[in-house]
């Protein structure tokens, strides 16, 4: 059994379509997706376009996702996509679950208590994240039952096995390799250091789960245009290093 993990797509078509030529590589036996599909500056109608075509068995609500449907929720980065929204992409949204179970899998977007927090990752002193302590990452997975937990939301793949042999996932983020976030958190800043389009997939292997990452590298050209006309200077950077 093998399964890709999609996650933090944000419009960003370019790198979705090279991600999907590698999944398809991969004959996984389902593809899930964790949400955070289209917030950013990038062309959200043709990243609509390739996730609808996917095969995607499960998606969970992101916390961008949920904000698309509702202003009062939106911040910089929700604002740039939100008036390419289409009709059909807001009845796809609204039906979206916050979290799901597919077989042993538990999917959320950000943690199993709501679509913002932080899971695998905290930030320190010097407002970067980094990987948080086992004893925060257990305590958020006390109520899960299922033997593989899937997360995404810090844009930053890591794959933890806890203590008793659970696995916990964040496959990265597909198309936004790094963002500071809003004010008034506006010094902290998340990044995974590579501009390559970051997913994963996990194998059943003799009953054991096991997860591998994986990084794919696209043209971040036309991605990079597409920051640069609506002034998004922290999409241009990330989408040009990886770092912020
Ligand atoms: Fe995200």
């Amino acid at each position: 059994m093998r399964i890709a993990v999609l996650s933090d797509i944000h419009g960003n078509a370019d790198a979705l379509e090279a991600v999907l030529r590698d999944v398809k590589r991969r004959s996984p036996d389902a593809i899930v997706n964790l949400g955070d599909c289209f917030s950013g500056p990038l062309d959200i109608l043709r990243a609509h376009e390739l996730l609808a075509g996917a095969g995607v068995t499960a998606t969970v609500r992101g916390n961008h996702d949920r904000a698309l449907l509702d202003p009062a929720a939106m911040d910089s980065w929700d604002k740039m996509s939100a008036p390419q929204v289409t009709e059909a992409m807001r009845d796809w949204i609204a039906a979206l679950p916050a979290t799901a179970v597919l077989d042993e899998l538990f999917l959320c977007h950000a943690t199993p208590q709501d679509d913002t927090g932080y899971w695998l990752d905290a930030y320190t002193g010097d407002g970067i994240a980094r990987r948080a302590d086992l004893v925060a990452i257990e305590a958020k997975a006390a109520g899960v039952p299922q033997r593989v937990m899937l997360c995404g939301h810090t844009h930053v793949a890591r794959m933890l096995h806890l203590p008793g042999g659970r696995l916990i996932v964040n496959p990265g983020s597909i198309g936004s390799p790094g963002y500071v976030d809003d004010p008034p958190r506006g010094t902290r800043r998340v990044f995974s250091g590579s501009p390559a389009a970051s997913y994963a997939t996990l194998d059943r292997i003799g009953g054991r789960w096991t997860a591998s990452l994986h990084l794919v590298p696209y043209d971040t050209g036309p991605a990079i245009a597409l920051a640069r006309a609506t002034g998004a200077d922290d999409w241009v950077q990330a989408l040009e290093t990886g770092w912020l």
